[in-house]
């Protein structure tokens, strides 16, 4: 106890603790936000994560400190931390620069989708797992109901998903995969299908306007994962579910190149933690081996 309360004492570490509450950053992006020196971050980083204040993790040569959950003395002290925390005086200063990472995060992936759409198709059949795992997710999806697939790509899977239901709405937001979209619609004959331009932290969407929402191969995109599955949550009916495919944690640095992969996939736990912190209820979470060297898919099923 007098460790984890001595790492706290310092209004250094105290801004560091308020910020990770908030999500999962690297050292050099947590030198961005306070526009301190690497080796003062990092040795901040070390007493509070000593102390069982954070957690990091690895993800190839990154390393992503949060706020841990293994400490039972902090997590009894943490609701009220949470909320003293809020009025630090550099609170709205650390918040801006918080958001501007995470939005920094955002444009390298949109910008990466619209300059590669128009050869998305081949790069994802050489880099991504065999689309058979599809066939399990597509059986999920209850017949006629509203539809929302998000991070739609080049429209493969909603083209599937149009033969499921007449009411299907798809969000993505590069103009240039809607576009490619768009014309794989058009040329397939599908019609009713609406597309949308937006992000998936915001969407385009009121509450409570869906009955299941789709989600393939598009978390490990997005700039803070938690946040989004908290969207598809508004925009659910009460008892709608979520169908998540993505891939498991995997060490294939090269995909944040390639790929613009923010996260290398995703451990079973922290997906499941996620949707709990969300709301969402009857996780039902089954991995999918890849094949011939492949990474491994995770299919989630959950209901809000
Ligand atoms: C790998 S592709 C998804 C493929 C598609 N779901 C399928 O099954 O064929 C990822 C898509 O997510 C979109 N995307 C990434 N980040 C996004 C965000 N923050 N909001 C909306 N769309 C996003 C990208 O533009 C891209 O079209």
């Amino acid at each position: 106890m007098l460790k984890l309360l001595k790492s706290l004492a310092d209004p250094s570490r105290l801004r560091l603790t308020a910020v990770l509450l908030r999500g999962e950053f690297t050292v050099q992006e947590l030198t961005r936000i306070f526009n301190m020196g690497q080796s003062r971050i990092s040795r901040h980083l070390k007493i509070l994560t000593e102390a069982g204040v954070l957690t990091v993790k690895c993800q190839g040569t990154w390393s992503y400190y949060r706020v841990g959950a293994g400490n039972d003395f902090f997590n009894a002290i943490r609701p009220a931390l949470e909320h003293e925390l809020e009025s630090l005086s550099e609170r709205a200063e650390d918040l801006a620069a918080l958001a501007m990472v995470l939005e920094e995060r955002r444009r390298r992936s949109q910008e990466f989708f619209d300059r590669h759409a128009r050869q998305w198709d081949d790069l994802a059949r050489t880099l991504l797992p065999v689309p058979e795992y599809r066939m399990q997710l597509l059986k999920q999806v209850p017949i006629n109901s509203a539809i929302l697939e998000i991070g739609i790509g080049t429209g493969g899977l909603l083209t599937e998903l149009a033969a499921w239901s007449s009411k299907v709405i798809g969000v993505d937001h590069s103009p240039a995969m809607l576009e490619e979209a768009r014309r794989r619609l058009e040329n397939g004959g599908v019609r009713d299908v609406e597309l949308r331009l937006g992000e998936m932290t915001h969407l385009p969407l009121s509450d409570s306007s869906v009955e299941c929402v789709v989600a393939n191969m598009v978390l490990h995109h997005a700039a803070d994962p938690a946040t989004v599955l908290a969207e598809i949550r508004r925009v659910l009916v009460s008892g709608g579910f979520l169908l998540l495919a993505d891939l498991a944690r995997h060490e294939r640095e090269a995909a944040r190149e390639q790929l613009a992969d923010q996260w290398l996939g995703f451990e079973q736990t922290e997906l499941e933690s996620w949707l709990a912190a969300a709301g969402f209820a009857d996780v039902l979470c089954e991995r999918i081996e890849g094949k011939a060297g492949q990474a491994a898919v995770l299919i989630v099923k959950s209901r809000k």
